[in-house]
């Protein structure tokens, strides 16, 4: 039988987990948000691409708006990207209430209808929230995790890939650090085919790259949503 992850969330994030799940045929989903109908519509479309993308994994999308999580009951993993996003000149600790207590009342529900699931937090600010859905749920800590570190990782990669004018499977990078402005990206234990980084860059490029990967997710989300950051974004999108 194949495994149930909920996605807590139907905006960009919720959906794309949500169809990344449905096409590598990892898990049947359920995505949920507290809007009535585009949960349904997307689970739908999700579903309907699967005779292309050749998957049977099923895709489920409900409205929390009246409480009721019972859909999700039995999840193996729910993945909370619930909440509000930044917007422009927004830090990610300025969601911080308002967000806790989406995370709270969703991690309630959950722990009730999948008392044995594993949690992974989406919404930011992503330390925080992490911290929260761990104290809320009283799961063991193994049981509870933050997605971040993953992605900032991937998008160092991503830009020594494009200064390098090499594949991204020949390079590995290394971001310690929370998921924010003081995220500590490692040049030295970043490599290009198992070269170092500042054996193979010049200081200026390589400080590019550390700069943008600090910044590129406070540009790239907000530039999502406004004519004035796709502007700034663009410039951004220039390396050299
Ligand atoms: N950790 C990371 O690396 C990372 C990366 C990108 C975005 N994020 C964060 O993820 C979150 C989602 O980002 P997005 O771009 O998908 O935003 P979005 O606005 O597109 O989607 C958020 C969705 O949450 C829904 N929602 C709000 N309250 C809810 C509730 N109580 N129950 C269920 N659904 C609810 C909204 O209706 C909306 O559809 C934001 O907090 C964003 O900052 C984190």
């Amino acid at each position: 039988m194949r495994k149930k992850v909920t996605v807590v969330g139907g905006g960009f994030v919720g959906s794309t987990t949500a169809q990344r799940i449905v096409d590598m045929e990892l898990a049947d989903v359920v995505l949920t948000d507290i809007l009535d109908g585009p949960p349904a519509g997307k689970a739908l479309d999700m579903m309907e691409s699967g005779p292309i993308t050749r998957t049977d994994a099923r895709a489920t999308g409900i409205s929390t708006s009246n409480g009721d999580y019972s859909a999700t009951a039995g999840s193996d993993v729910v993945v909370i990207t619930a909440g509000f996003p930044r917007k422009p000149g927004m830090s990610r600790d300025d969601l911080l209430k308002a967000n806790y207590d989406v995370v709270k009342a969703v991690v309630e529900q959950i722990v009730r209808h999948s008392p044995n699931c594993i949690i992974i937090v989406v919404t930011n600010p992503l330390d925080a929230m992490a911290q929260a859905a761990f104290k809320v749920s009283g799961f063991p800590k193994n049981r509870v995790l933050g997605m971040a570190g993953v992605l900032d990782s991937a998008r160092m990669s991503t830009f020594v890939a494009i200064e390098c004018k090499v594949s991204v499977e020949n390079v590995h990078s290394f971001v310690l650090g929370g998921h924010g402005d003081d995220m500590v990206p490692l040049p030295r234990y970043s490599t290009v085919a198992g070269i170092p980084l500042p054996d193979l860059l010049p200081k200026d490029r390589i400080d590019a790259i550390v700069e943008r990967t600090s910044t590129e997710s406070r540009d790239c989300s907000s530039a999502f949503r406004s004519n004035w950051e796709r502007r700034a974004s663009k410039k951004l999108f220039r390396l050299s």
